[in-house]
């Protein structure tokens, strides 16, 4: 259990953090110094039991600072540490009244009483949050009726709109996130830590999740008003929630749109930049995974389609469709980083799941056929690790039998991986460059490593 103290005081941080030890050897004291500290862990150091907030602060406002960590973090006690006068003037009643167990702490600390004050209103902190997390326990109930989503996929949201369980046997389910409460991507990368692959939301609540969360993604590419920066996050939202709706219910009208809107932001979206470089200079790596590999393939294609004068809509549309489906079958997020049958990392796998590791272009190809605003896309994605010295999967063509649009598709998609969740530098460009002419320097693969080049000035 954990403890977040904000103060500019050096000493009062120092003895605080060994009273509360003293009053509760379970209960370790973050300390923060500003408002970016405090923000910072309030992000990626939680979940907190409660906050301790030095109202002295000279360089901040205590009172907006209360208000952002509620905003953030849900409703948690605050401490109001200080002088008298200070909490009075400074704190509002607002922020005051947030929390039925907000309490002040008076300075200074080595006053008589200040040890048994503290310890008061840290015990009832510490009852609420046992009786908060008792009532989020454990729930025996149907496992028919919870829906497994991959744990990735909420490091794209810092709220949810259902509440969020873990399974802890195939018939009893924990509620670890409430419905529409923040929480930090330092909570799922604890479960995550712990081999987590999925946390579950109740299936009646499902399709209304996917309804909701395409019209939300089409209408935010529709307005027309995301800037640079904000619209990969929201692609990746789209690409992951694209996913999810064909992996649960299938292809419906509402998978149709939203895929053409991705397709359709891509496409605009790189028209306007025209240079890939900047594009991935923009490019959030944080959320590298099979949506991030898909959305950076999408970028590559374009570039590549346009270098080799490639204008038509149509075709540029269906790259990007290709590249959102492409790993769609995948049966582990982790597999997307393996490019061939013959990768070390592939027998870590079950037999099972290297199986359908083999044939997810083939599976991925079936869902494609259901997409039929894009016809032929089928072939392109059954194709995507081919390589032209017939050292890829699953069919093995002749280099005649692959088209350059496979050229465009597959080279594309072998940088993508290469790239996703790294830090992008001219070494790494240069370090694909030198795989992919070992890979791929044959037939009309040749023209599109040239353009790879060319792109990137090697
Ligand atoms: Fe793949």
């Amino acid at each position: 259990m954990k403890v977040l103290f904000i103060s500019e005081n050096l000493e009062d941080q120092e003895q605080l953090k060994r009273m509360i030890h003293v009053k509760n050897s379970k209960l370790e004291v973050v300390a923060a110094f500003n408002v970016e500290d405090a923000m910072s862990c309030a992000a990626s150091d939680g979940p907190f039991v409660f906050f301790i907030l030095d109202c002295d602060l000279k360089d901040s406002d205590p009172n907006a600072l209360g208000l952002n960590l509620m905003e953030f973090t849900g409703e948690k006690p605050i401490f109001f540490f200080g002088s008298e006068h200070n909490i009075k003037d400074r704190i509002g009643q607002d922020l005051f009244n947030f929390h039925n167990l907000n309490e002040t702490l008076l300075k200074p600390i080595d006053r008589d009483d200040f040890g048994a004050n503290l310890g008061q209103n840290l015990d009832a902190a510490v009852i609420h949050m046992q009786q908060e997390m008792q009532e989020d326990s454990i729930q025996e109930i149907d496992a028919d009726e919870y829906i497994p989503m991959k744990i990735k996929s909420f490091y794209l949201f810092n709220r949810f709109p259902y509440d969020i369980y873990m399974a802890i046997t195939t018939k009893s389910y924990m509620k670890i996130i409430s419905a529409n409460k923040p929480y930090s991507i330092s909570t799922l990368s604890n479960y995550a830590r712990k081999n987590v692959k999925y946390l579950y939301i109740k299936k009646d609540e499902q399709l209304k999740y996917l309804e909701n969360e395409s019209a939300k993604c089409i209408n935010s590419y529709e307005s027309g008003l995301l800037a640079d920066k904000d619209i990969y996050l929201a692609l990746l939202r789209g690409i992951t929630i694209l996913h999810q709706y064909i992996l649960a219910i299938g292809v419906t009208p509402t998978v149709n749109t939203l895929a053409d809107s991705i397709a359709k932001t891509v496409v605009d979206h790189y028209k306007n930049i025209k240079h890939l470089p900047t594009i991935l200079a923009q490019y959030p790596n944080f959320y590298g995974g099979i949506a991030s590999k898909s959305l950076l393939t999408a970028y590559f294609s374009q570039a590549f389609a346009r270098g080799i004068g490639w204008e038509s809509e149509m075709t540029t549309k269906k790259l990007v469709v290709c590249a959102a489906l492409q790993d769609i079958t995948l049966p582990d997020e982790s597999m997307n980083k393996i490019t061939s049958l013959d990768s070390d990392q592939l027998s870590d796998y079950p037999p099972k799941e290297q199986d359908q590791f083999r044939d997810h272009p083939i599976t991925a190809a079936e869902i494609a056929r259901q997409l039929t605003n894009y016809p032929d896309i089928d072939f392109i994605i059954e194709a995507h690790h081919e390589m032209p010295c017939r050292n890829g999967f699953p069919n093995r063509p002749s280099a005649s039998k692959l088209t350059q649009m496979n050229a465009v598709f597959n080279i594309s998609a072998y940088v993508a991986t290469i790239i996703d969740g790294e830090e992008v530098s001219q070494n790494l460009y240069r370090k694909a460059y030198y795989s992919l002419t070992a890979e791929y320097n044959q037939s009309s693969f040749k023209e599109i490593i040239k353009e790879y080049k060319n792109i990137f000035a090697l």
